[in-house]
């Protein structure tokens, strides 16, 4: 079989992007992308895509209406595509068995039915959602027992690596891509179908093939990798500010061991977005199903250091404003879970205004790129509020960084956003309350320069000249 077209089940960060890259490098194959929600397809048949991302709306602009379709027609994509990727979300379970752990395959499951429904003759049908190792079983479970003749499916594993913010590059320029199918004559000739399409861009020297539950247990193994270098890095912060070692100088003389590498080794207020959570508790989850307690805990404790991070930064947050931010007016500056995104997914921006709001602060939100809405429906959400009024009356969101830190007795930066590194921090002093106090949760600002302007500076993993002011009030922190 020639692939002439690609059908993918799912327009969101994975689908959208993945799917205009593969039409920007295959202009021989016309590529349809479907999604159950008619706003999510009209956003991106629109000039405001749905999604923030560098370089994409080039990309999509270049290629929509040529070989790049966005539809909510999903019967008819499925139908003509020789090839369908489901790339929908796998949330963490809510309820029921496995709750708070499992990964929720329901939309998984809703997509291979409807391809059973469907389908006519041969189709090779790619899991790209992250899932647990061995999903690739139930889809054929469900597409095999709604066979109809003249219908045949291979299932191929094929686990997206792309990072927000990042996403066109990572694409472009993958460091490898994974595919995984059965082996059998049919599992790898369905394995180079889809080597064969990857191959219009990248090396084929860095395309691994391999057995479908390595590819998918790959999947979740490189996102624990990367959370566990951060909650590692994260925990030896704690050590540094308890010290006087700088966690900075720490990562650098780590990493410059080439066996480690200076990558992920950025101590943050901690680690955010839709995967790595989710994707470590799915592994978790495994491993208790597979009687493995001990492997469990261990990849458990990279998300209880997670935690530990963000209330770590917070309770300093409110230790170092004399124990009390009731009433205070408290500026956050980013609220996306990392830079060049607009993404709030497990963003550790949420777990800090929620602190900050619980004991009674009044905040100021600004981000480039997040939704004013998006913030409130975060914020008000019923798993971390009771009182989503209470909350709306005490967020601000502002469009302008200088109007958010007017006035306000503290600046709690939670984003990377690069244009924070440039703001002019002499005005924003002049005009904030006295003392006035910048808590870098991303260690990306010049310190030396904001005390000497005169803020109160405090970071992670660092212990700058302590301020004068927090001094004589008592601290729990050894000093
Ligand atoms: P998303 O929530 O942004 O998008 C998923 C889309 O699928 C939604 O728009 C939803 O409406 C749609 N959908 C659900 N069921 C459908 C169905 N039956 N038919 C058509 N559309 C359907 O999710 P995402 O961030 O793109 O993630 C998708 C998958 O990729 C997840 O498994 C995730 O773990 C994985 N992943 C995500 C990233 C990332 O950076 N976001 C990176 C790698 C892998
Ligand atoms: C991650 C994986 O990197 C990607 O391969 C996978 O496909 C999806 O999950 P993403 O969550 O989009 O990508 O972004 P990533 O760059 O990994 O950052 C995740 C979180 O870790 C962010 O909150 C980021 O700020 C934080 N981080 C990252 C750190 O705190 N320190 C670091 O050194 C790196």
């Amino acid at each position: 079989m020639v692939i002439k077209k690609i059908c993918c089940l799912g327009a969101g960060y994975v689908g959208g992007p993945t799917c205009s890259v593969m039409a920007l490098k295959c202009p021989d194959i016309t590529v349809t992308v479907v999604d159950k929600s008619k706003d999510r397809i009209s956003q991106w048949n629109s000039d405001k895509l749905p999604i923030y991302e560098p370089g994409l709306d080039e990309v999509v602009r270049e290629c929509r209406g040529r070989n790049l379709f966005f539809s909510t027609d999903i019967e008819t994509a499925i139908k003509e595509a020789d090839l369908i990727f489901i790339s929908v979300n796998t949330p963490t379970k809510t309820f029921g068995n496995g709750k708070g752990r499992a990964a929720d395959l329901k939309y998984v499951e809703g997509a291979a039915r409807m391809i059973a429904e469907v389908a006519t003759g041969n189709k090779i049908v790619v899991e790209k959602s992250t899932v647990p190792v061995r999903a690739a079983e139930s889809i054929l479970n469900i597409l095999r027992a709604n066979n109809r003749p003249g219908v045949s499916y291979q299932i191929l594993s094929n686990p997206e690596f792309l990072a927000e913010g990042t996403a066109i590059d990572d694409l472009l320029y993958a460091d490898r891509v994974l595919i995984g199918g059965e082996e059998t004559p049919e599992g790898h000739a369905a394995i180079e179908e889809l080597c064969w399409v990857y191959e219009h861009w990248i090396s084929r020297r860095n395309i691994i093939t391999t057995n479908t539950w390595s590819s998918e247990l790959s999947k979740l193994a490189a996102n624990a990798f990367l959370a566990q270098r951060i909650s590692s890095i994260n925990s030896l912060s704690a050590v540094c500010e308890a010290t006087g070692a700088d966690i900075s100088e720490v990562a650098r003389a780590v990493g410059l061991d080439s066996r480690i590498g200076s990558k992920f080794l950025q101590a943050s207020v901690g680690f955010g977005g839709s995967c790595f959570q989710k994707d470590i508790l799915n592994l978790v989850y495994i491993c208790e199903c597979l009687n493995l307690p001990e492997v469990a805990a261990y990849w458990q404790q990279v998300i209880d250091m997670n935690e530990y991070q963000k209330s770590r930064f917070s309770a300093k947050v409110i230790e170092s404003l004399f124990n009390t931010v009731s009433d205070k007016q408290i500026t956050i500056l980013g609220f996306a879970f990392k830079k060049d995104t607009g993404d709030t997914r497990e963003s550790p921006a949420i777990h800090v205004c929620t602190t900050l709001l619980d004991e009674g602060a009044k905040l100021h939100i600004y981000d480039p790129k997040v939704e004013s809405s998006q913030i409130v429906d975060d914020l008000t959400h019923p798993s971390v509020t009771e009182e989503p009024e209470k909350v709306k009356n005490s967020i601000t969101i502002h469009n302008d960084p200088y109007k958010a830190t007017m006035g306000t007795h503290a600046i709690v930066l939670c984003t990377e956003w690069d244009e924070f590194m440039t703001l002019d921090y002499e005005r924003i002093y002049k005009s904030m309350m006295k003392p006035a106090h910048i808590f870098d949760g991303r260690k990306i600002l010049d310190h030396d320069s904001l005390i000497k302007i005169g803020f109160q500076v405090q970071t992670i993993g660092k212990r700058l000249a302590r301020p004068l002011l927090a001094r004589s009030w008592g601290s729990s922190h050894q000093a």
